[in-house]
C-alpha cells in the first residue's frame, strides 16, 4: 500500500495541542491588540489567479521564480496558493472599491501561506502568518505606529529578546540613481566574486545582491554604496521622522543598509524583526511601505504599509505554556450512576467548568487512574449511594480530602473550592 496515504506532504504539518493552543493564543492576542489600533479582520481566499502574485510580488523575486504552488484548474486557468497575504488584501481592496468608502483602511489577516522552499527548522512549505496592512496613510507616523504595534504584540506573547532592523529603500524617483550607483560598483568587481545567482541579479535587480547569504557575495559587497546616502530629500525626511518617533518611545533598532527585503513592492521604510533563536532562518517578522502597489495592480494611487509575522517562528520563541489543569473528572460505577453522572457533567459544563467524564465503562480503579492522569483538580465520584441521595463525592486530588456534596449545591461548592485553590496556587 502507498505510504503517501498515511503521511502528510513534506514541509506541511499537523498541529496538535499544546502547539495548536499556542497558535490560538497568538491569533487571539493579535486580533484584540491590533483591534486597539483600528485593524479589523479580513479573510481572503487561499488561492488567487497566478497573475496577481507575479504582478504584485515581482517576476524577478525568488518567491515568484521558485517558490509558488501553481496549478492549472479544470478549465486551464493558472491558479496559485497564496505565498503571502499582501497581494490578496490589495486585490480585495481594489475589487470592493474600498478607497471610495474610507480614507484609511486597516486589515488584519491570518492563516496558512504556501512556499515551495527546502524545509528546515523554522521553514515550512505550509506556514502561518499574522499579517497587518494599512492603506491610505502616507506619513511617517503610520510607519512608526505599525512598528511599535508589532513590538507591543511580540512582548504581549512573551517575546522580549528580538532585534529590529530598519532601512529606507527610497522611492521610484530616487531609487534609480541608487541602482545605477550600485550597479556601477558591482560591475567593477571581479565577476567571480559573486555567486551565479548574483551575477544574474546584478543586471536584473542589483539591490537583491545585498541580501545574498553567500559569504563571498557578502564580503565583496561590504563597501557597496548605502542607499540612505542616495535617497531624495523627501525620503530622507520621512525616514528620519520615523527614526525619531521610535527614539521618542524608547524603541531600540539597528539601521541595516543591506536590508532590501525579498519582495519587489517595497519603498521607503522597510523593517525586519530578527532572532538568534530560530535557526538559520533568523527573520520572524518583516514588512514595510509599498506606496505604488495598489496602483500597480490596477487600483487607485493609494499608499500602504504592512508587515507579517511567521507563526512557526513565533512559536519557537514563546515561553512554554503553563500546565493546563481540568476542573473536574467524573468517575461513576453502575448504570444508574452513569446516567446521573451524564447529567452532572452537563450541569457543570453549562456552569463554565472544564472537565472530563469517562464513557467507556472501565472499572473504578482504572477510572481513578485516568482521573489522576488527567491532572484534574477534583475527582467527582458517583456510585449507587450518591445516585440514591442525589449527591457527589468530591475528592480534592492534591490534598486527597473528600466530602459529600448535594447535587443542588455542587456548582456553588465547586466555584468556592476552585477559587480558594487558585488563590493558594498564585
Ligand atoms: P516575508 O518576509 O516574506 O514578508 O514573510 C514574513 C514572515 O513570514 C517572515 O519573517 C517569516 O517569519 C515568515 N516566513 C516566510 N517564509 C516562511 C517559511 N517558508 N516558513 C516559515 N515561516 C516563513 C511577507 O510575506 C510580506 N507579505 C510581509 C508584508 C506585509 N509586507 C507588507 N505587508
Amino acid at each position: 500500500m502507498s505510504t503517501n496515504l498515511t503521511k502528510c506532504i513534506k514541509g506541511f504539518a499537523d498541529l496538535f495541542a499544546p502547539q495548536s493552543t499556542m497558535y490560538t493564543l497568538m491569533e487571539n492576542t493579535a486580533r484584540s491588540l491590533f483591534g486597539l489600533y483600528g485593524y479589523t479582520e479580513l479573510r481572503t481566499p487561499l488561492m488567487e489567479h497566478t497573475e496577481l502574485f507575479c504582478r504584485g510580488i515581482g517576476t524577478e523575486t525568488d518567491v515568484v521564480q521558485k517558490e509558488m504552488y501553481t496549478f492549472p484548474d479544470r478549465k486551464d486557468r493558472s491558479l496559485t496558493l497564496r505565498p503571502e497575504a499582501t497581494a490578496g488584501v490589495m486585490r480585495a481592496y481594489i475589487q470592493n472599491s474600498i478607497h471610495n468608502k474610507e480614507q484609511v483602511s486597516k486589515y488584519f489577516t491570518c492563516g496558512p501561506m504556501f512556499r515551495y522552499e527546502r524545509p528546515q527548522k523554522g521553514r515550512m512549505r505550509q506556514f502561518h502568518q499574522l499579517n497587518c496592512e494599512c492603506l491610505g496613510a502616507k506619513g511617517p507616523y503610520t510607519d512608526a505606529e505599525i512598528i511599535v504595534m508589532l513590538e507591543v504584540f511580540l512582548q504581549s506573547i512573551g517575546i522580549n529578546d528580538t532585534e529590529l532592523h530598519i532601512n529606507t529603500l527610497g522611492c521610484p524617483q530616487c531609487r534609480p540613481q541608487y541602482r545605477n550607483a550600485l550597479f556601477a560598483y558591482l560591475n567593477q568587481l571581479d565577476p567571480q566574486a559573486l555567486c551565479e545567482d548574483c551575477r544574474r541579479r546584478k543586471d536584473t535587480n542589483p539591490m537583491r545582491v545585498l541580501d545574498c547569504k553567500v559569504p563571498t557575495c557578502k564580503e565583496h559587497t561590504e563597501k557597496a554604496p548605502h542607499i540612505s546616502d542616495h535617497v531624495c530629500e523627501e525620503c530622507r525626511e520621512h525616514f528620519s521622522t520615523v527614526l525619531s518617533l521610535l527614539d521618542e518611545v524608547g524603541m531600540d533598532y539597528t539601521r541595516n543598509h543591506r536590508l532590501v527585503r525579498g519582495l519587489d513592492y517595497y519603498c521607503r521604510t522597510t523593517f525586519e524583526v530578527l532572532s538568534g533563536r530560530v535557526g538559520a532562518q533568523s527573520s520572524i517578522a518583516g514588512g514595510g511601505r509599498y506606496d505604488g502597489l495598489v496602483e500597480q495592480l490596477g487600483g487607485p494611487a493609494v499608499p500602504g504599509i504592512g508587515f507579517a509575522c511567521g507563526m512557526e517562528r513565533l512559536a519557537m520563541l514563546m515561553p512554554e505554556m503553563k500546565r493546563h489543569r481540568l476542573d473536574f473528572f467524573i468517575v461513576s460505577m453502575g448504570d444508574a450512576a452513569q446516567n446521573f453522572a451524564f447529567k452532572v457533567a452537563l450541569e457543570l459544563r453549562n456552569a463554565g467548568f472544564e472537565g472530563e467524564i469517562n464513557h467507556t465503562g472501565a472499572g473504578f480503579k482504572s477510572q481513578m487512574r485516568l482521573a489522576g492522569k488527567s491532572e484534574a483538580r477534583l475527582a467527582l465520584i458517583i456510585g449507587d449511594d450518591e445516585c440514591f441521595t442525589k449527591s457527589v463525592m468530591v475528592k480534592h486530588m492534591d490534598s486527597g480530602q473528600q466530602e459529600n456534596v448535594k447535587f443542588t449545591e455542587l456548582v456553588e461548592h465547586m466555584q468556592k473550592k476552585l477559587s480558594e485553590e487558585s488563590i493558594i496556587l498564585q
